[in-house]
């Protein structure tokens, strides 16, 4: 795809902020993993566009901690259909950019919806799964976890080898509160303030990610919105580049030179 003059415009200013920077926010979601081959939430080939599943149950009920709880047989096929589609794939050059900024820039962090574990894998330190991750398994019973980088092999529903209970991956579901540790470390570093704040290819449909964007852009903090479509945020923001994350963030690397 080739850029719109006006996202490449875009991109040399995003890169003059970034010249006079010292702190930068991402806010990221599905559309980052998309050039990997994931398939994004909503949208056209998303998960939620085959909706009813194959059972004839909403995927947002098939993949809720009430479902993980009465049908766990249900609740983990779907979870391993996800799992099996990050499997195969690797971060891309939207992942690898935005390590690149961190590298550059005195403090950067990632606050991301993915569960991927793409943006760790792509040398980012600084990263908080505000949904979780797919890598760590925990019982749903005792404190048994265990990293696991695949789920090949995996009986499914998996049980604990402790205490035979279920085991479930550590992202949220539907109706499951965030990880009180994650929103801590995120809410921590909103009050140090930054910069300059990203929002990359997420709906922005949640509040605790677009408000941080919304607020920024009434305080006068420079925004920036990566995205080929739109969403809420896009006529809010300062800054916009309508075009895949990829692409457009090795434009903003290339001006910024
Ligand atoms: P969505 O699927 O809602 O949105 C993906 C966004 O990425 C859309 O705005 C697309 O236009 C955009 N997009 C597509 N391809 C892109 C590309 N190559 N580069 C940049 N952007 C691209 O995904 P999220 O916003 O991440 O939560 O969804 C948020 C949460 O909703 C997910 O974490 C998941 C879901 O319910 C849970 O499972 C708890």
């Amino acid at each position: 795809m080739v850029m719109p003059d006006a996202a490449r415009a875009a991109a040399r200013e995003v890169a003059a902020l970034l010249r006079e920077a010292s702190s930068a926010l991402f806010l990221t979601g599905a559309g980052v993993s998309a050039e990997s081959g994931l398939p994004t939430y909503r949208g056209t080939g998303g998960l939620y566009e085959r909706d009813p599943t194959d059972d004839g149950v909403p995927i947002e009920e098939a993949l809720s901690g009430e479902t993980l709880r009465t049908n766990p047989a249900l609740a983990w096929k779907h979870i391993a259909a996800i799992e099996r589609a990050c499997r195969g794939a690797r971060p891309n050059r939207a992942h690898a950019a935005m390590a690149r900024v961190e590298a550059r820039l005195p403090r950067t962090w990632i606050a991301t919806q993915n569960v991927d574990g793409f943006h760790r894998d792509a040398g980012s330190k600084n990263v908080i799964e505000l949904h979780g991750t797919l890598r760590r398994l925990r019982c749903t019973r005792c404190e048994h976890a265990e990293e696991r980088r695949s789920y090949e092999g995996l009986a499914v529903p998996p049980s604990c080898p402790r205490c035979a209970a279920l085991v479930r991956p550590d992202v949220v579901l539907f109706g499951e509160r965030l990880p009180p540790r994650a929103v801590q470390a995120f809410e921590a570093e909103l009050r140090r303030g930054f910069d300059v704040i990203f929002s990359v290819g997420t709906s922005s449909l949640f509040p605790y990610v677009s408000a941080p964007v919304l607020q920024a852009a009434r305080f006068g903090t420079p925004t920036v919105e990566i995205n080929p479509g739109d969403t809420e945020l896009s006529t809010v923001v300062r800054h916009r580049l309508r075009a895949p994350a990829g692409e457009a963030l090795e434009a903003v690397l290339a001006a910024w030179r």
